[in-house]
C-alpha cells in the first residue's frame, strides 16, 4: 500500500513501513524503515538539524538549507556536500561529475512496472503497487526515476532507478546503484555469504565499523565468492529475535553492496551493478535501467527475514509452470560415470534408479561431439552415437518406457577451442585481438553481447529441446569471465552488463518457448545462485559439494535468502569425492532432504541393504515433499559447536520435520534438548524419530564385543554381513502440546562409550536424525 500526503510518502507491507518526505530543497529524506507505523504526523521522526555543521558544506543559500552530509537520504548526488560514498557517479554533459537531482513529480501504479532489458519481480495488481518518483537535474535535462514496488504479503519492497538523458550531449555512467538507503544507528553487524567452488555461501558475520565495507563480485557472474544477498543485523539479533534488514539483487553479473558507517553514525547501504570496469555511454534520448534490488526488514530475527525473502522468491521471482509446483526426485549420472559412459551403463543406472523410486533421469556432460573429457567438444551439441547409438531420441524414449522423465545437461554460454563451433566461428568467443585468452576449465566464453551469438544459442537449444522428449535441462556455466572484450559494445566498460542483458534475452526466449521444461541453473555448483537466474530457472544446483557436513553449512547459508524449493541437493558416494570424508548414508539423505532431492552416485556399488534404505528415503521424501520443498524453514542458534539443526513446518503448523545434525562426536556427550519452532501451543502433537538404519561398519572393533562369536572387523564375514544387516536407529516417540515442544524436549542419551542398550542414541561423527512432528487431530 502506498499513500502520499503533503509530499510525505508512506509505503506499508504486512509488518513494515517505509517512509520518506520531500525536503523543501527538493531532496528526499528517509524518515523510517522498520516496524509498521500508523499513518500519522511524522514530524517527530524528521531530522532535527538545528546546530552548527562544523566543517561541512551547506547545500544552498536557501533558508534552512542544511548539509547533505548529515541527512538520511533516499539517493544522493555528487558534489553538493555529501561526502559519503555515492550511489551515482555521472559524467554530465558539461564534463563535470557534479549533478543535482531534485523532486519533480510522482506517480503511483497498481502492480509492477516491467523492465525492457532485465528481469524483475512479478505480481498482479492486488499483490503489489509501484511508486515512481521523478527527479530532475537542476542544470541539464536529465531525469532520474526512482521505483519502489511494495509486495505487501511478503514484506518486501523492491527498488531500482532509471536514468533518462534528454540532453543533446552524451552522459557517461560510472556508477549507478539500484538502491541507496540511509538509516540511523550504531551497533550493526553485516552478514555475507562467502566462499568459492565446493564451499559456497558460508555465512560470516562481522561488526560494522567506521568506513566502508563492501560485498561484491567481479567474475562476470554473481559468483561463488560473495553471494549478492547481504544482511544488516543489530548486535545481538539472533535467529528468532532482534531486528535486521536484508538486501538482495535481481542480477546475475558483477554485483556490489557497500555499507558505510559515517562519522555521525548514519549507515548508508547501497546495492547495484558493480562499478568495477563499468562505464556506460548514454546518448541523447537513451535511458538506462538498473537491476531491481529487494529489501526487507524483520523484527523477528534472521528467521523472520528469511521467511519474507522465501515468500518473495516463491511468489514473485519464480515464474512459469513450475512456480509453487513440487519438483521431481532425480538421478544424475555425473558423479557415477563422469565422461565415461555408454547407453548400457546409463540404462543400468536408470533401471536401478527406477526401482528405488526416482522420477527423472538426468544425463549430464559428455553426451555430445568429441566431449570425452573437458578439453574438447563443448559447443557441438550433436549426439555422440558411439555412446548413444539410438541418439537422444532413443535414450529419452528408453527412459520414458522405464517410467521416468528424461533430462539433459548443456552449457550453451561456453565453447572449447577444440570444437567445430569454434573452428567455424572463432569470432563468437570473448577475447582480445593479439592477446592470448586465458582459459577456465579449458574453455572460452561466448560473446553474449552479440545478437548473432544470442540468436545462435536460442536456435540451437530450441532445436535440441524439440529433438527428443526432454522434460528437464541443467543449464551449466563453468568459468569466470576473463579477457573481457566485445566488438559489439560502444565502450568496453559496457561489456559485463551487455553480456548479462544478452543472456537474459536468451533465457527469456528459451524458457518462454519451452514452458513445460524444468530448468535447473548451475555454474560449477552455486557460482550463480541469484534472483536473476531464478527469474528464469526455478531451481539451482547449490554446490558440487555433496559431502553432507559441508553441505549443511552451504544450505544453511543459502537459506538466509533462498527457499528450499530453489535448492538442488543430492545424495552422493562416500568417501566423498571432494573432501574424502566418510559419512553415513542416512546423513547424506537427511541433509539433501532439506532441498530438492536427487541422487548422484553409482548405484551398482551399493549393497542390497543400502538400496533398501534409499528406497525408503525416496518414499518418505515423496510423502513429505510439499513440506520439505515449500514448508517454513527455520535455522537454530548454534548452542553447541558440534550441532546444526534445521526445521520445516507447514503453513498451518500441523506437520514439521526437524533435522538434528552432529558434526563431531564428543566423548561422553552432554544432554540434547530439541526445541521445535512454529508449532501451535495449544494443540497436541506426536513426535517420532524417523526410522532409519546404520551401517555396522561404523562400529568398528566394537562389533566383535557384542556378538556371541568372534568376528574380524575388516574381515570377509564382516563385509558380507554389512550386505544383509543394518542396525536400526533408536526410535523415540512422545506426545506433547506445542508449548512443551517449543520450550524443548529432552531426548535419549547419546552413546557414552559404554553401557549401550537399544534406546541409546547413536550419532557418532557426522551422524544425524530426523524427527517428525504431526498434529493429533480429534484425539487420533
Ligand atoms: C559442473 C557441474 O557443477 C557438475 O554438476 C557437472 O554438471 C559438471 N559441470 C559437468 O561438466
Amino acid at each position: 500500500m502506498i499513500e502520499e500526503n503533503g509530499r510525505v510518502f508512506y509505503l506499508v507491507t504486512k509488518h513494515t513501513s517505509y517512509i520518506f518526505k520531500v525536503r523543501h530543497t527538493g531532496q528526499l529524506e528517509n524518515l523510517h524503515y522498520g516496524n509498521k507505523l500508523r499513518n500519522q504526523d511524522f514530524k517527530a521522526i524528521e531530522m532535527k538539524l538545528n546546530a552548527g555543521a562544523g566543517s561541512s558544506v551547506i547545500y544552498s543559500k536557501e533558508k534552512q538549507a542544511v548539509s547533505m552530509d548529515l541527512l538520511p537520504l533516499e539517493y544522493s548526488f555528487n558534489g553538493k556536500g555529501d561526502y559519503r560514498h555515492m550511489p551515482l557517479e555521472l559524467e554530465m554533459p558539461d564534463g563535470t561529475y557534479v549533478c543535482d537531482f531534485i523532486f519533480d513529480h510522482h506517480e503511483v501504479r497498481k502492480g509492477i512496472v516491467a523492465m525492457n532489458t532485465l528481469p524483475a519481480a512479478h505480481g498482479d495488481d492486488n499483490e503489489c503497487e509501484t511508486l515512481i518518483i521523478t527527479l530532475k537535474d537542476k542544470l541539464f535535462p536529465v531525469e532520474l526515476l526512482l521505483y519502489y514496488t511494495v509486495f505487501y504479503d511478503s514484506d518486501v519492497i523492491t527498488r531500482r532507478v532509471k536514468l533518462i538523458n534528454h540532453a543533446n550531449e552524451k552522459i557517461v555512467l560510472r556508477k549507478i546503484m539500484s538502491l541507496s538507503l540511509d538509516i540511523l544507528g550504531y551497533g550493526y553487524d553485516m552478514i555475507t555469504l562467502d566462499g568459492g567452488w565446493i564451499k559456497e555461501a558460508n555465512a560470516h558475520r562481522r561488526e560494522l565499523s567506521y568506513g566502508i565495507t563492501v560485498n561484491d563480485s567481479t567474475t562476470g557472474a554473481s559468483s561463488n565468492r560473495h553471494n549478492p544477498g547481504v544482511i544488516l543485523a543489530k548486535n545481538g539479533t539472533m535467529e528468532d529475535t532482534g531486528i535486521c534488514y536484508g538486501f538482495n539483487l535481481v542480477y546475475s553479473s558483477n554485483h556490489y553492496t557497500a555499507v558505510e558507517r559515517s562519522n555521525h553514525d548514519l549507515l548508508r547501504i547501497m546495492t547495484g551493478i558493480n562499478p568495477y570496469n563499468f562505464n556506460w555511454i548514454l546518448e541523447h534520448g537513451e535511458e538506462f535501467e538498473t537491476p531491481e534490488a529487494a529489501m526487507t526488514f524483520s523484527s523477528e530475527g534472521l528467521n523472520g527475514l528469511s521467511h519474507h525473502m522465501h515468500d518473495f522468491v516463491n511468489h514473485h521471482i519464480v515464474r512459469g509452470e513450475f512456480r509453487d509446483k513440487e519438483r521431481p526426485v532425480l538421478m544424475n549420472n555425473w558423479e557415477a560415470t563422469f565422461f565415461d559412459f555408454n547407453e548400457r551403463k546409463l540404462m543400468n543406472l536408470a533401471k536401478e534408479a527406477k526401482k528405488l523410486g526416482v522420477e527423472l533421469f538426468v544425463l549430464d556432460d559428455g553426451w555430445f561431439g568429441e566431449r570425452n573429457d573437458d578439453t574438447k567438444g563443448l559447443g557441438d551439441y550433436h549426439v555422440n552415437l558411439k555412446k548413444l547409438p539410438g541418439g537422444l531420441t532413443g535414450i529419452a524414449q528408453k527412459i520414458k518406457t522405464l517410467g521416468m522423465n528424461f533430462g539433459l545437461w548443456i552449457e550453451p554460454e561456453m565453447v572449447n577451442a577444440d570444437s567445430d563451433l569454434y573452428r567455424k566461428h572463432p569470432e563468437y568467443a570473448v577475447k582480445i585481438k593479439r592477446r592470448e585468452p586465458s582459459l577456465g576449465r579449458n574453455q572460452l566464453v561466448l560473446d553474449l553481447c552479440r545478437k548473432d551469438v544470442q540468436d545462435y544459442i536460442i536456435e540451437q537449444v530450441n532445436t535440441l529441446l524439440k529433438s527428443a522428449e526432454i522434460s528437464y535441462v541443467k543449464w551449466d556455466m563453468n568459468r569466470h569471465i576473463s579477457d573481457m572484450h566485445s566488438d559489439e559494445v560502444k565502450h568496453q566498460g559496457m561489456f559485463y552488463h551487455s553480456y548479462i542483458i544478452g543472456l537474459y534475452r536468451v533465457l527469456k526466449r528459451i524458457t518462454e518457448e519451452n514452458p513445460e521444461v524444468l530448468f535447473e541453473s548451475c555454474s560449477s555448483g552455486g557460482n550463480r545462485f541469484d534472483l536473476g537466474m531464478l527469474s528464469y530457472m526455478p531451481q539451482v544446483w547449490a554446490s558440487d559439494n555433496t559431502d553432507p557436513i559441508e553441505r549443511v553449512k552451504i544450505q544453511e547459508g543459502l537459506s538466509y535468502f533462498y527457499p528450499l524449493s530453489t535448492l538442488g541437493a543430492h545424495v552422493s558416494q562416500s568417501p566423498h569425492q571432494q573432501t574424502l570424508r566418510n559419512t553415513p548414508l542416512e546423513t547424506r539423505f537427511n541433509v539433501a532432504a532439506f532441498g530438492l532431492l536427487g541422487y548422484e552416485l553409482d548405484l551398482s556399488e551399493l549393497n542390497l541393504k543400502e538400496k533398501q534404505e534409499i528406497k525408503a528415503q525416496i518414499a518418505w521424501y515423496k510423502k513429505n515433499r510439499r513440506l520439505m520443498q515449500y514448508g517454513r524453514f527455520y535455522r537454530f542458534e548454534k548452542e553447541k559447536a558440534n550441532r546444526i539443526n534445521f526445521q520445516v513446518t507447514d503453513q498451518e503448523g500441523k506437520n514439521s520435520v526437524l533435522g538434528n545434525f552432529q558434526i563431531l562426536q564428543e566423548s561422553s556427550p552432554s544432554f540434547d534438548v530439541l526445541m521445535f519452532k512454529g508449532l501451535r501451543e495449544d494443540v497436541q502433537y506426536k513426535v517420532m524419530t524417523l526410522q532409519q538404519s546404520m551401517d555396522i561398519k561404523f562400529f568398528g572393533h566394537l562389533v566383535k564385543h557384542v556378538l556371541p562369536f568372534k568376528l574380524k572387523f575388516d574381515g570377509h564375514i564382516m563385509s558380507e554381513a554389512r550386505k544383509y544387516y543394518r542396525l536400526p536407529n533408536n526410535k523415540e516417540v512422545y506426545i506433547a502440546y506445542g508449548d512443551m515442544l517449543s520450550s524443548g524436549i529432552r531426548i535419549n542419551q547419546q552413546y557414552m562409550g559404554t553401557g549401550y542398550q537399544k534406546n541409546t542414541r547413536i550419532l557418532k561423527d557426522f551422524g544425524s536424525q530426523l524427527m517428525e512432528v504431526k498434529i493429533i487431530e480429534d484425539g487420533v
